[in-house]
């Protein structure tokens, strides 16, 4: 099969480096198509050099499903699938910087993300990526039976307490991530999703797991769920199963939240973060 673009697996567990796309051009449909089988294939893929406007960023992300509005961060004005993710030299708490996967409080959370990166620290802000496949497919056969059927409840609460509650200084939303007015409303009811998940179109089975956003496992007392909980984000995140990406400022990562999970490194203080992410909407997971 010809190939339509340069592609290097990285030396990680997951996640490949795409070259020779121009994000920002008119894509032929064959290139996405073969971009969307090599993304299910290695679960993140990650491209260099693409000075994308917020417009252009939704645009690529489209094409492979529709956006979805994030509840709790005021928009790009004139892009309202479109949200800054930034981190001021000053502050010091950060987004996304407990291991999860993205909007998993929703009965259908988000297949997808996107993340470019406008302006980047020096050094470090890394994004770290575990892949929740191979870390199922290590499991023993009396822990993926003792897995199976169990579901994990996750509560936006978790998430709502972060955007309003300032009163410590230490809110996961830079003062540059003005709250969304509705973010009050988000949903009431938590979300119950199965801890092993079947992929939807792969049907890889994955460990499907979102710690930042975790109450406690259904039918089950918080007490009662942490210790499997803490031994599952320990499982899961050793270093065997993950990749960790250096952003320069161009690049963009696009993960798989179905079977991926991430977690933002916060080690370049005094120095400035800024990105755009565009989220893809799923499916209940199954
Ligand atoms: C996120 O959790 O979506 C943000 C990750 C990052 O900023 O690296």
């Amino acid at each position: 099969m010809r190939e339509l673009f340069e592609l290097n697996p990285l030396p990680g567990a997951l996640g490949a480096e795409v070259r020779g796309v121009d994000l920002g051009a008119d894509i032929a449909d064959d290139v996405i198509d073969r971009l969307r089988q090599r993304w299910l294939e290695h679960r993140v893929l990650f491209f260099r050099g693409q000075e994308l406007n917020p417009g252009q960023l939704a645009e690529f992300g489209r094409r492979f499903g529709p956006l979805e509005h994030y509840p709790f961060v005021e928009p790009l004005p004139d892009h309202p699938e479109v949200i800054p993710v930034i981190k001021e030299p000053d502050e010091r708490a950060n987004f996304g910087g407990g291991w999860h996967t993205d909007l998993v409080y929703r009965p259908e959370p988000s297949a997808a993300t996107m993340l470019h990166a406008v302006e980047v620290p020096a050094r470090g802000g890394d994004t770290l990526f575990a892949d929740g496949v191979l870390a199922f497919e290590a499991l023993s056969d009396r822990m993926r039976a003792l897995l199976d059927g169990l579901r994990v409840v996750y509560h936006v609460a978790h998430v709502r307490r972060h955007v309003h509650d300032r009163s410590d200084g230490e809110s996961t939303y830079s003062r540059s991530m003005p709250a969304r007015a509705a973010s009050a409303e988000g949903p009431a009811s938590p979300a119950h999703h199965p801890v092993v998940r079947t992929h939807p179109e792969t049907g890889h089975r994955s460990l499907y797991f979102s710690r930042e956003h975790t109450e406690r496992f259904e039918s089950m007392t918080i007490a009662e769920s942490r210790p499997l909980l803490d031994w599952l984000e320990a499982h899961v995140t050793q270093p065997v199963f993950t990749t960790r990406f250096h952003w320069e400022s161009g690049s963009l990562a696009f993960w798989d939240n179905r079977c991926v999970s991430h977690c933002a490194l916060n080690d370049y203080a005094g120095e400035r973060r800024h990105m755009h992410r565009i989220t893809i909407a799923g499916d209940a997971p199954f």
